[in-house]
């Protein structure tokens, strides 16, 4: 391995990625995987803590979302894309590290409080839910990472993972597990449809892998400036739901005209929409065709490479564990 740093993240199968997903995390991965030596994951078994009573679904959407990391841009030359459930070491660390972790500190954690509210429709009140954090704490020591890319929603699971690292550290006296920092994603650069911020169980998303006579019906229906209200009203795109989409797509070229047609009213948000489409579509369109020539036996043959070597890497960590702890048998 180079001597670049190393960094790890992971997302649950849960569904296609959207734009937000693009612009809020992939987006970002694609510029560490030039920097970094990169693990990027998918944390089928997370999934499990909610879906617990329907995991063939989380089995679906695994290689859709491989798909959509490949489609997107990361290049498996790169980094290493590897199946959480396909590395048994994750398990191993989880339950060394279940060991030592203090309940309190699980039930304090404010992920774990919220959820519990939210998802009133599925019974959380499971051992593995509560232990999320440590799975999460075993996914990432297990790589000595230096760093680990994740949203705000994300920093107390990372808080937990050195407040484990430091417990089992002291415990052993060891220096092994590295504290890693967070990198800390940007927020989300586009909201949804609707205004609020994208997510699938709002209904106001637009899926990477939506085909684009699909998401033509969307763009025409979008929000834009509410006080807009006639095309002759001048319109101020710093207010508009649109604008942010045409910052991210379109031809920065044109965004001084867009700006002007709008605050002059020279221009009506039906013309601005018919703009966005041809940029989403330009936007689009490679990504599509990239999704397409991305088939089942090139996803199964980019894990296997990856599990292989992430397998590797959480093997060695693994051995200087069990020695550590005496339980090299
Ligand atoms: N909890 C993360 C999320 O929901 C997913 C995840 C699991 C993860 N293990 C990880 C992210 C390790 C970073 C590092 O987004």
């Amino acid at each position: 391995m180079s001597e670049k740093k190393r960094i790890l993240s992971g997302m649950r199968p849960t569904g296609p990625l959207h734009l937000g997903h693009y612009f809020g995390v992939i987006a970002n991965w694609l510029k560490l995987q030039e920097e970094y030596d990169c693990f990027f994951f998918v944390a089928d078994w997370h999934a499990l803590t909610t879906e617990y009573a329907d995991p063939t679904r989380t089995k679906g959407f695994v290689p859709g979302l491989i798909k959509d990391w490949i489609a997107a841009g990361l290049d498996p030359d790169k980094c290493v894309i590897f199946q959480q459930s396909m590395v048994k070491e994750h398990a191993e660390l989880f339950l060394h590290l279940s060991m030592i972790t203090p309940v309190g500190w699980l039930e304090r954690c404010p992920t774990y409080k919220e959820q519990k509210t939210q998802l009133v429709q599925k019974d959380l009140n499971t051992f593995g839910f509560l232990g999320y954090p440590v799975l999460m704490a075993s996914d990432i020591l297990m790589y000595k990472p230096c760093a680990v890319p994740v949203g705000i929603d994300q920093l107390p699971h990372l808080e937990l993972t050195r407040e484990i690292a430091r417990r089992f550290n002291h415990l052993h006296d060891t220096q092994l597990f590295p504290e890693p920092a967070d990198l800390l994603t940007e927020d989300p650069k586009l909201p949804g449809l609707d205004g609020r911020k994208m997510s699938k169980s709002y209904g106001n998303s637009i899926m990477l892998s939506e085909p684009i006579e699909d998401i033509m019906p969307k763009i025409r229906g979008m929000k834009t400036d509410e006080n807009r209200l006639r095309k002759t009203d001048p319109g101020d795109p710093d207010i508009c739901n649109l604008y942010p989409y045409h910052k991210l797509m379109t031809d920065a070229a044109k965004l001084p005209d867009i700006q002007q047609g709008c605050r002059e009213a020279s221009w009506g948000c039906v013309d601005c929409k018919k703009v966005l489409m041809e940029s989403m579509e330009a936007f689009l369109t490679p990504f599509h065709e990239r999704r397409a020539a991305c088939t089942d036996e090139r996803v199964q043959e980019i894990l296997e490479a990856g599990n292989r070597k992430a397998h590797e890497f959480a093997s060695k960590t693994m051995d200087e564990i069990r020695t550590l702890l005496n339980f090299d048998f």
